[in-house]
């Protein structure tokens, strides 16, 4: 499927629904919708952590918190910024959660200049993510923001 219309599907499910399961329902459309897209997880920043929220993928995370200092996850929440890796096994910061994760994109979700989540996609190709999924997941992020921000 292609980034518009899966905006435009998002944008939908958003005008319909405003709790914590929209935010389920995100996930599993982006889930099914990109192969390369091996397990989907939002984070939220609670004080110095990062929880799982809502996530769809083969199998589950022990990361489910993560202190604000450690991992991609950690500095993408850090910094504000993206976090797109290539190849996890060269980055020094990657705390690993399935043994066949080859690249990771994680964005921050940000309301106004306030960090309050993030979304993370692990994938099991490497080389996943072009710079087409960094700004898709970017505009995503953007909005899940305001929903993120009335639901926390
Ligand atoms: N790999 C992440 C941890 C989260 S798992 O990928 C779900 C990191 O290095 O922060």
């Amino acid at each position: 499927m292609n980034y518009a219309n899966v905006e435009r599907k998002i944008q939908s499910l958003l005008r319909i629904n405003r709790s914590i399961q929209v935010l389920q329902d995100v996930v599993d459309l982006l889930y099914d919708s990109f192969d390369q897209y091996n397990w989907f997880g939002i984070y939220l920043v609670k004080g110095n952590h990062l929880i799982l929220g809502p996530w769809r993928g083969g199998q589950a995370t022990e990361h489910t918190t993560i202190p604000i200092d450690k991992g991609i996850c950690g500095s993408a929440a850090q910094t504000g910024k993206t976090e797109r890796i290539d190849d996890v096994s060269s980055d020094a910061r990657y705390l690993s959660c399935f043994s066949s994760t080859r690249s990771e994109l994680v964005v921050p979700i940000k309301k106004d200049t306030k960090i309050i989540g993030e979304i993370d996609i692990d994938s099991d190709v490497p080389c996943a993510f072009t710079p087409d999924d960094e700004q898709f997941i970017e505009r995503v992020a953007q909005l899940l923001a305001s929903v993120i921000y009335e639901i926390i």
